[in-house]
Order: structure tokens, then sequence, then C-alpha cells
């Protein structure tokens, strides 16, 4: 099986009605991309108006809930999710492991709610810098790859994202040797294949070299999303690997 090809925007806290001009841009990019799927993932409060907008664009939300509807104040689950319109819902991302104590096991529990909803979830693994100056990033990725990830999914129903803790948000990122050790480790550790996207400061100017590492099937952008300019860059440049192969 081959895996499809993902450049997926993380909107974050961030983002109003009026953004919804910048996903129209981007829709419009996305409308034209061949050989790969462009997502882009806004705050609740916004996932359903950008569904109707989006055209060939997908939606996702940030997270959900793994329970079914109950009486969970302040909470979303995958099936609301999937009723908004989106495609996608990322979990585990580290802003959430680490501001909302999530551990692997509940992280593998939101994707398994989100298979069940017939969303693809986006599971985000990744090292802190500590444990990545300790040596210790590829023991840390495999293992939460084994625990954090489904034990079976359809083709094409999971995408992992590796996202090192201390890249994301800081302009830093692993030298591209490191991203391709850690994108094989991941997917030797995966039980069956997945798209496996690099995350943390993917930015217009360093976007053709990260998606050119062999085993790097896409990004997940966070604040370069924000602005279409720099996000349709960087969808230009997953378009130009594909080209090249
Ligand atoms: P960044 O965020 O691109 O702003 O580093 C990536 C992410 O958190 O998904």
């Amino acid at each position: 099986m081959t895996v499809r090809p993902l450049i997926a925007g993380n909107w974050k806290m961030y983002g109003r009605q009026a953004s919804l001009l910048e996903l129209d841009a981007i829709a419009a990019r996305a409308a034209t991309a061949s050989g790969f799927d462009v997502a882009i993932c806004p705050p609740f409060p916004l996932l359903a108006l950008a569904a109707a907008r989006a055209g060939q664009l997908g939606i996702g939300a940030q997270d959900c809930r793994a329970d079914p509807d109950g009486a969970f104040t302040g909470d979303v689950n995958a099936a609301m999710v999937k009723d908004a319109g989106a495609a996608f819902v990322i979990v585990g991302h580290s802003e959430r492991r680490q501001g909302h104590g999530e551990t692997d096991a509940a992280v593998r529990a939101k994707a398994e709610a989100a298979l069940a909803a017939g969303l693809i979830p986006i599971v985000c693994v990744g090292e802190t810098l500590a444990q990545r100056q300790a040596g210790a990033a590829a023991a840390v990725v495999e293992a939460q790859v084994r625990a954090s990830v489904p034990g079976a999914y359809p083709d094409g129903g999971l995408v992992l994202a590796y996202e090192p803790v201390w890249a994301i948000g800081s302009g830093l990122t692993p030298s591209l040797e490191e991203i391709e050790e850690i994108h094989g480790v991941a997917r030797a550790a995966l039980p069956s294949p997945a798209a496996i996207l690099y995350g943390g400061s993917v930015k217009p100017t360093n976007a053709v070299e990260i998606l050119a590492v062999p085993g790097v099937d896409g990004a997940l952008v966070g604040g370069a999303s924000l602005k279409a300019a720099d996000f349709i860059a960087i969808i230009d440049a997953m378009a130009q690997q594909i080209r090249v192969g």
C-alpha cells in the first residue's frame, strides 16, 4: 500500500470568522493539489463554518473526547467533529499531552473514537528536549507510537505526526538526518502503513528540504498555517516534491 502525503495546518487557539478568508485562499490552492491532501484544523467554533466552504481542502479538529455523548461540560467528542463536517482530528498533540495531562492510553482511546466515528486521526508523538539530550529520542518515540496508535486501522485511515516538543514554535528543527532516523523508527513501530508527517517549525524557508527527507510524507504546520501565503508556499513545496519524487 502506498501512503498518501498530507500537508496539514494546525491553527491552535488562533482564528476568528474573519480568518476564513485565509482559509478560502488555502482552499483555492488545495483544489489544484494533485497526489497529496491538504487540511486545516481550526478551533472548534470555526469547524462547521470552515467545512462548509472548504471544497477539496480537508478540515480537522485539534482534539476530541473519547467518550460517546454524555454529561461532560465543555467537551466535544469525535461524532460531533464528524457531524460538523470534519474529516480529520489531531490527537495527542504535545500541547495537550503536557497541558492537559494526556497519557498514551488516553491518546489511543481518542484515536480509536475518531476511527469509530469515521474520522482520520492525526496521532502526534515526539520527544522533549531533555529526552533528546539524553539520547532517548528514538526510544521515546517508539514507545509513544506503540502505546498511542490503535492496533488496527483502514488503509489511509490514520496519520502519524512526529513533532519534537522542542521544535514546536521555537524556530528550531532537528537535522534532516535526525528527522529521517526518527521517521524510520516510527514507521517500524506502526502496526500497518500510515503517512508520517514531520511537525515543528516547518516554514516556507525549510519546507523543501524537510519534505525531501526519505520517509517524510508531509508536514503538520502550526504558525506558518495561519497566513495563506506562508501555508501555500509549503503546499507548493509538497507539490514540487511530488513532481520530483
Ligand atoms: P509550529 O507548530 O509549526 O508553530 O512549530 C507545529 C505544531 O504544533 O503542530
